[in-house]
């Protein structure tokens, strides 16, 4: 970071802006410097800003970087949204709920800036990547200054730039891109953990996501690259990683010295100082042996492997695109449970998706009864125009798919807590994260297996590992004593 602050004061911003990236990235960081400055300078007070992100862990990565450029452009960070200068939506599109919320918040966003002459609106991520969104933002939210995607946010610095200068609507879409530029600023909202990207985009096409058409084709970052970052992470003193990808199984087939995903935790190990390794998401389609060996002999990955089932029907999971039958899925997970004895698995479900019968969702509940996962995330099946599921026949009325749900929840709840229970008495190595929220004198952490823990401590714990024995279970979390 402070090589990179020397490099941005030493650009020549009387000349013209550079053409090859990050550099041209840092001249427009120094020129929205003095934008930003000028514009405190009128309104007499430190200018804040607001990132506000939805979705998923990229995103949340994502939005660390664009705090970075807006703490180098000289903002202030704002918690409250409502008092900030510069609000960023970081949108997420993949169910149709996520983009309503970020309509109604709009709404009351254009009352703000009527109130401020200073504010500005920006909006990005997945959502903008798609055509009628940006139309409609374009026909009845005018009052919105800058609008990118998802392939350009390492632009940032210059759209705001140009907005500053053009007093204009900025928009940047990009349909997809084969770039990945390093070295840009971030800044961590953990000090001790960091999601660091290894690959971008996914190939997969599972027909009811829009996530494939929004984040564009899979690429992958080159190892050395991730390596450096995580060597800079942990001389900084970040502890623990969590490498993220739509799919991390097929991580490294499109780099020039093709590279597996298993080499790359191999290489990953090897850093000292870095003392626990997470990675997400895994398709199981590509999970491989070499990777269950990995993980098997590793001192530093968590026994924690989310693995999306989406269904438990072959026929729907066919129809899904996923790639795999019922019995491959159970027969991976019996693999990896024999290898890994204690390790917590998690998974996503999609519960009425077109087609879906009762059988089919019994199938569900079946693979959920068989595996018994830690935690599952349920999700109701959203349409998403464009993708092949959207146009599928026997659309599944609504309020089958509730009452669906409703049994699904309760089954997946009644297990998580009895098999998050095992663990009581035991001692177990936690990182500290955070104080409670409820109670200032516990603490809490992060088990191997992502369970939570709360115990007695201060605020001198936070970032370190320690030893607490496990007192009591509370259904999807245990209260400790710190050994
Ligand atoms: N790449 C990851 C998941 C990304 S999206 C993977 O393949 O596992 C996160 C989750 O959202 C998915 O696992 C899926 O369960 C859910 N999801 C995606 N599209 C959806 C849709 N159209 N409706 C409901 N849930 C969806
Ligand atoms: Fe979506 Fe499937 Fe890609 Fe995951 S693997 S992001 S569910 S298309
Ligand atoms: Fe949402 Fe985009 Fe992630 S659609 S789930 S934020 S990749």
């Amino acid at each position: 970071m402070k090589d990179l602050k020397k490099y941005i004061d030493s650009m020549d911003i009387t000349k013209e802006a550079p053409i090859t990236d990050p550099e041209r990235q840092y001249y427009y960081i120094k020129k929205a410097r003095e934008y930003v400055k000028a514009a405190s300078i009128e309104a007499g007070r430190p200018l804040t800003f607001c990132v506000t992100t939805f979705g998923c862990q990229m995103n949340a990565r994502d939005s660390e970087k664009l705090v970075g450029v807006l703490e180098q452009i000289g903002y202030q960070e704002e918690v409250d949204e409502d008092k900030a200068d510069f609000v960023i939506y970081n949108t997420c599109t993949v169910r149709e709920n996520a983009n309503m919320r970020v309509y109604g918040r709009l709404g009351q966003l254009k009352h703000a800036k009527k109130m401020n002459p200073h504010m500005m609106i920006g909006l990005c991520g997945c959502m903008m990547q798609e055509p009628h969104v940006v139309e409609k933002l374009k026909k009845s939210y005018r009052f919105v200054d800058i609008i990118f995607g998802t392939h350009n946010i390492y632009k940032f610095a210059e759209l705001i730039a140009t907005r500053y200068e053009s007093q204009r609507m900025v928009i940047d879409i990009w349909k997809d891109t084969d770039k990945i530029v390093e070295d840009l600023p971030s800044e961590r909202k953990f000090s001790f953990k960091s999601g660091v990207n290894i690959m971008f985009g996914c190939n997969n096409f599972c027909s009811y996501c829009i996530v494939p058409y929004v984040r564009g084709r899979e690429r992958s970052r080159n190892p050395k690259d991730i390596i450096r970052e995580i060597e800079t992470l942990v001389a900084d003193g970040v502890v623990e990683v969590m490498l993220l990808g739509q799919n991390v199984n097929s991580y490294g087939k499109n780099l020039e010295e093709p590279m597996t995903f298993a080499q790359l935790l191999t290489e990953i190990e090897k850093i000292d100082g870095l003392e626990r390794i997470r990675f997400m998401t895994s398709h199981p389609k590509d999970l491989s042996d070499e990777l269950i060996e990995v993980m098997k002999n590793s001192k530093k990955i968590c026994k924690h492997l989310h693995l999306p089932v989406q269904s438990g029907s072959t026929e729907i999971l066919k129809k899904m695109n996923r790639r795999y039958t019922k019995e491959q899925y159970l027969e991976l997970v019996d693999k990896i449970k024999a290898a890994v004895p204690d390790i917590s698995l998690t998974t996503d479900i999609i519960v009425g998706f077109p087609g879906e019968t009762e059988e089919d969702f019994l199938e569900t509940m079946d693979v959920v009864k068989k595996v018994r996962y830690d935690s599952a995330f349920t999700f109701i099946y959203s349409k998403r125009t464009g993708t092949p599921a959207a146009i599928m026949e026997n659309q599944i009325p609504e309020a089958v798919v509730k009452d669906r749900f409703d049994r699904l929840l309760k089954e997946v709840q009644d297990i998580s807590a009895e098999v998050c229970s095992v663990h009581e008495e035991t001692v177990q190595s936690v990182l500290v994260e955070s104080i409670n929220d409820h109670d200032d004198t516990l603490v809490t952490g992060r088990m191997s297996n992502n369970l939570l823990v709360h115990f007695k401590g201060d605020e001198s714990l936070i970032g370190k590992i320690v030893d607490v024995k496990l007192s009591e279970c509370k259904g999807f979390y245990y209260l400790g004593e710190m050994q």
